[in-house]
């Protein structure tokens, strides 16, 4: 497994991911963006400091990670990330999210922000464990928003 970031050459294993989350059900949980070709062209096309990386192996794509909001003027990225069901509970999913934190250090971002829907225990239980501080979205009450500091020395 290698990550690498989203680029041309990838719309269609990055489409088929995408169909396979929705097929398991996880697009209610994760749906960061629409799964057509043509959407995950414009993506591609457009983005100029917001990342999309993948996890691949075997030119198949085993997870999507995202940190988006740079592109529209925020300061704090919002992060987004899915695992392929059939590698879940090996330890990518938290790896993914060190890889995504240091990237926002790096990139001199102080936060990053998500939105969890409160029935994603896994999810949930993930965030916690990483330092996540999650409370109601007062926008959304099915949905907990959450933030972590990456102010102080040392990425967790
Ligand atoms: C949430 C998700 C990314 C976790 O990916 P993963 O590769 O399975 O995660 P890991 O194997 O690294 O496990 C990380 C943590 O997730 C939690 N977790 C993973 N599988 C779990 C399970 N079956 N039950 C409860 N918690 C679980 C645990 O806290 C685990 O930490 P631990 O192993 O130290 O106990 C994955 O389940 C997924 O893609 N879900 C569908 C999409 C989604 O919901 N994305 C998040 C949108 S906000």
């Amino acid at each position: 497994m290698e990550l690498i970031r989203l680029d041309r050459g990838w719309e269609l294993a990055l489409r088929e991911f995408l169909l396979s989350l929705t097929r398991g059900g996880d697009d209610a949980f994760f749906q960061p963006h629409a799964a057509d070709v043509e959407a995950i062209r414009k993506i591609i096309a457009d983005r100029r400091k917001d990342e999309y990386l993948l996890l691949v192996d075997g030119g198949e794509v085993y997870g999507y990670g995202l940190l988006r909001g740079w592109d529209e003027g925020y300061e704090i990225p919002s992060l987004g990330l899915a695992i392929h069901a059939s590698v879940r509970g090996a330890g990518f999913g938290r790896a993914f999210m060190h890889y995504l934190h240091a990237t926002a250090k790096h990139r001199g971002a102080k936060k990053i922000r998500l939105r969890v829907h409160k029935n994603n225990a896994q999810a949930i239980r993930l965030y916690r464990s990483l330092g996540y501080a999650l409370e109601q979205d007062g926008d959304q009450p099915t949905y907990l928003i959450g933030f972590k500091s990456l102010a102080k020395a040392g990425v967790s």
